[in-house]
C-alpha cells in the first residue's frame, strides 16, 4: 500500500514532478498525501487528508524554484486512522522520511527512543523509523552509517526514502517492497513503481530487497545494508509499454481496461501459441518438472485467486491433484509440500504481500515455484524460479479486470503446455487454444452490447442492498468474482455461492424481490435451471447470464445478458464482461468514484 515518491536533480521543478509522479501512485492509496521539499536552506512540508487534490490545494501560491530534493507520499492507512498528522513525511529532529510497509518492532524502537528523550505525537510506525534514524544520526558522525545501522534495526518490510535537514542528499532501502529509481543526467526520479515514472525517465534502477542507496550531487550509490558493501547498479530500459497507462475517453480507469481486454488478451497470448500448440518461453527450463509434476497448487488473492478457480476443473483434467489456495491462508498451512509439487504464484501487481509470504514458504519446502504476474521485474517475478508475464498492459483500476481475464488466457495455456508434455494435446485442446485465438474478435463484437444491458439491469438495482451471485462447477469462479466486483465498487453486499449450497441454508434470504445473477454453463445446465426456479419460487429477481440456447432460463429470467458461448473454457472469460460491466454501472448509478473504492488500495504489500 501506500506510493513514495522522491526527486533530487537540477532540471525540473521539484514539486511538480513530485505531484506528478504521486498522480500516477494514487491508486496505491489516497487517504491522505503529503509533501516535503528543500532548496537550498528553506524546506516545504505540508499534508493534507483526502485525495491528492487537497494537497495541491495547499501548496497553492506557494514559491518553488528549479533543482533541489523531496519526497512525497500517497497513504493507505495501516497504523493509525487517516488524519493529517498520520499522513507521511514523517519528521523528527533532523529527519524527514516516507515509508510503505510495516515496520513490526516499531514498539520496541519507540520505546527504546522514548527512554531517551522522543516524543512522538502519532499513531504510525514510520514516525518511529524517521526518530530511530535521527538518533544514529547523533550516535554516528557519518549519515551513511547512521542510515545503514537504521535500516539493521528493523523487522517487517519497508520502502524507504528520506533527507536530513542540513544535508543534500537523499536516503533509499528496500527490504519486500517495491522501489524504482529513474536516471536521468544528474536527475534522479523515485516512485514506488515503474509505471509513475513514465514522464521523466526510460532508464531505471530497481532497488532489491535489502538494497539501500545514497542520491545526490555525487550520482547514484548503491549498497547493501546485509553485508554494507556497495554494489554496481544495473541501469535497464523501461518498458515503452508502460507508458499509456492514461484515462482516454474513458471516464474511469476501470472501464478503459473492461474495454481493452480484447486487446490485453491478444497481447496475453501473442506469439505463444504456433501450430497448435502453446510456447512459453519463461517454462522452458522446468519443461522436465512440469512432465513429471504430481500436484498442482495455484496460490494468489482475491480477484487473482478466482482466476486459478476459473481454470481448476481443465488442470484436474491433467489426472492430478489440484488445489487452489488464498495466499493468506497458504502461508500457515501445515500441508507438506511433496516431491513433484509444482506452485504457482498468481499477481497482477507481483507486490501483494500475502502471495511473496507464502511463495517464501513454498520455497523453503523445496516446491517448485512459478510465477505469473501483470508486473515486469516485480517481486514475484523476481523470486520465483521461472513463470510467465500476463503482458496485459498496466492495471490501475483498483477492482481489477484485464488482469483476471489475462490470468485466465495465461492458465489455459499453461495447462495446454503441462498436457502436451504429460500426456500429449487432444482435439478438445487445440479447439481450445483455436477458440482463445478467436476471443479477443468475439469480445470486440459483444462488448458493447453488453455494455448497455449492464446499464439497464444496473438501474433496476441501484435500491439493492444485499445479493447472491451463484453458479456451478465450471462457472463457479464468476459467482465469486462477481460477489468480489459488486462488493468492492458499489459497496452492495453480494455473496458468491454454488447453487447447489442453496438449499443447505442461503436458501433462507429469498424473499420477493432479492436479487440473484446466476451464471448458466452449458455443463450442468439442468442442474443450474433448478436452481433457477428453486429462487424464482420464492420471488427472487432473476438475472441471467446465458447462452442463446438456454431457453427455459431466458423465459423465468427477470432480466438477462444473452450471449454467444463458444465451447471451451475460454468461453468463461466472454461470460465475466456481465459481471465486470454489471459492477461498474451499479457504482455509477450509485455516483461512487470507481477507481477509488473506499478502504482498498490497488497494491496489498502489507499482510
Ligand atoms: C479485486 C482486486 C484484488 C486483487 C488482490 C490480489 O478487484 O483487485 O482482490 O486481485 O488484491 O492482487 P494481485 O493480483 O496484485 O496479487
Amino acid at each position: 500500500m501506500c506510493g513514495i515518491a522522491g526527486y533530487f536533480g537540477e532540471k525540473e521543478n521539484t514539486d511538480k514532478v513530485l505531484i506528478s509522479i504521486l498522480e500516477k501512485l494514487e491508486y496505491r492509496g489516497y487517504d491522505s498525501a503529503g509533501i516535503a521539499i528543500k532548496q537550498g536552506k528553506k524546506i516545504v512540508f505540508e499534508k493534507a487528508t483526502g485525495e491528492l487534490k487537497n494537497l495541491k490545494e495547499k501548496l497553492k501560491g506557494v514559491e518553488f524554484e528549479k533543482g533541489g530534493l523531496g519526497i512525497a507520499h500517497t497513504r493507505w492507512a495501516t497504523h493509525g486512522k487517516p488524519s493529517v498528522t498520520n499522513a507521511h513525511p514523517h519528521r523528527q529532529g533532523r529527519v524527514y522520511l516516507v515509508h510503505n510497509g510495516i515496520i513490526e518492532n516499531y514498539k520496541e524502537i519507540e520505546s527504546f527512543l522514548k527512554k531517551r528523550g522522543y516524543k512522538f505525537s502519532t499513531d504510525t510506525d514510520t514516525e518511529k523509523v524517521a526518530a530511530l534514524f535521527d538518533y544514529n544520526l547523533k550516535q554516528e558522525k557519518d549519515s551513511q552509517k547512521a542510515f545503514e545501522k537504521t535500516l539493521k534495526a528493523l523487522r517487517g518490510a519497508f520502502a524507504i526514502v528520506a533527507f536530513v535537514e542540513d544535508e543534500n542528499q537523499l536516503f533509499l532501502a528496500r527490504l519486500s517492497s517495491p522501489l524504482v529509481v529513474g536516471v536521468s543526467e544528474k536527475d534522479f526520479y523515485i516512485a514506488s513503481d515503474a509505471l509513475a515514472l513514465s514522464n521523466f525517465s526510460k532508464r531505471v534502477i530497481y532497488l532489491d530487497d535489502f538494497d539501500y542507496a545514497l542520491v545526490g550531487g555525487f550520482g547514484f550509490r548503491h549498497f547493501s545494508f546485509k553485508d554494507g558493501k556497495q554494489k554496481t547498479s544495473k541501469i535497464e530500459d523501461f518498458d515503452e509499454s508502460l507508458t499509456s497507462a492514461e484515462k482516454g475517453n474513458f471516464d474511469s480507469f476501470m472501464l478503459k481496461e473492461i474495454y481493452e481486454q480484447p486487446d490485453s488478451i491478444y497481447s496475453s497470448i501473442a506469439g505463444r501459441i504456433k501450430n497448435g500448440r502453446a510456447v512459453l518461453g519463461g517454462l522452458k527450463d522446468v519443461e522436465k518438472e512440469l512432465e513429471s509434476a504430481k500436484e498442482i497448487h495455484f496460490v494468489a488473492a482475491g480477484t487473482s485467486f478466482n482466476a486459478t478457480l476459473a481454470v481448476k476443473d481443465l488442470f484436474e483434467s491433467l489426472g492430478v491433484p489440484v488445489f487452489n489456495l488464498l495466499a493468506s491462508e497458504a502461508k500457515y498451512s501445515k500441508a507438506r509440500v511433496r516431491e513433484g509439487t509444482v506452485a504457482f504464484f498468481i499477481s497482477q501487481s507481483g507486490e501483494t504481500a500475502d502471495t511473496k509470504e507464502a511463495l517464501k514458504k513454498y520455497k523453503e519446502a523445496g516446491a517448485l515455484c512459478l510465477g505469473i504476474t501483470n508486473t515486469v521485474a516485480s517481486s514475484i517475478a523476481r523470486e520465483t524460479h521461472a513463470g510467465v508475464y500476463n503482458h496485459a498492459g498496466p492495471e490501475i483500476s483498483v477492482a481489477s479486470t484485464k488482469a483476471f481475464s489475462s490470468q485466465i488466457a495465461v492458465l489455459i495455456l499453461i495447462y495446454a503446455k503441462i498436457k502436451e508434455l504429460k500426456l500429449g494435446l487432444e482435439r478438445k485442446d487445440k479447439t481450445l487454444l483455436k477458440e482463445l485465438q478467436i476471443l479477443p474478435d468475439i469480445l470486440k463484437k459483444e462488448i458493447k452490447k453488453i455494455d448497455k444491458k449492464a446499464k439497464e439491469i444496473a438501474k433496476a438495482l441501484k435500491k439493492a442492498n444485499s445479493m447472491y451471485t451463484l453458479a456451478r462447477a465450471g462457472e463457479l469462479a464468476l459467482a465469486f468474482e462477481s460477489a468480489l466486483k459488486i462488493k468492492e465498487i458499489s459497496y452492495i453486499h453480494a455473496e458468491g455461492y454454488p447453487s447447489g449450497e442453496l438449499k443447505h441454508g442461503p436458501i433462507a434470504l429469498i424473499e420477493k424481490d432479492f436479487p440473484v445473477l446466476m451464471f448458466f454453463g452449458n455443463e450442468l445446465y439442468e442442474k443450474t435451471f433448478s436452481n433457477a426456479q428453486e429462487v424464482k419460487a420464492r420471488g427472487a429477481y432473476l438475472i441471467s447470464v446465458l447462452d442463446k440456447t438456454h431457453k427455459d432460463a431466458k423465459k423465468i429470467s427477470d432480466r438477462y445478458f444473452e450471449l454467444n458461448y463458444i465451447k471451451s473454457k475460454a468461453n468463461i472469460i466472454l461470460q465475466s464482461l456481465p459481471l465486470q460491466l454489471l459492477a461498474y454501472h451499479l457504482a455509477k448509478e450509485k455516483g461512487l468514484n470507481v477507481d477509488k473504492p473506499r478502504n482498498l488500495a490497488k497494491s496489498v504489500t502489507v499482510e
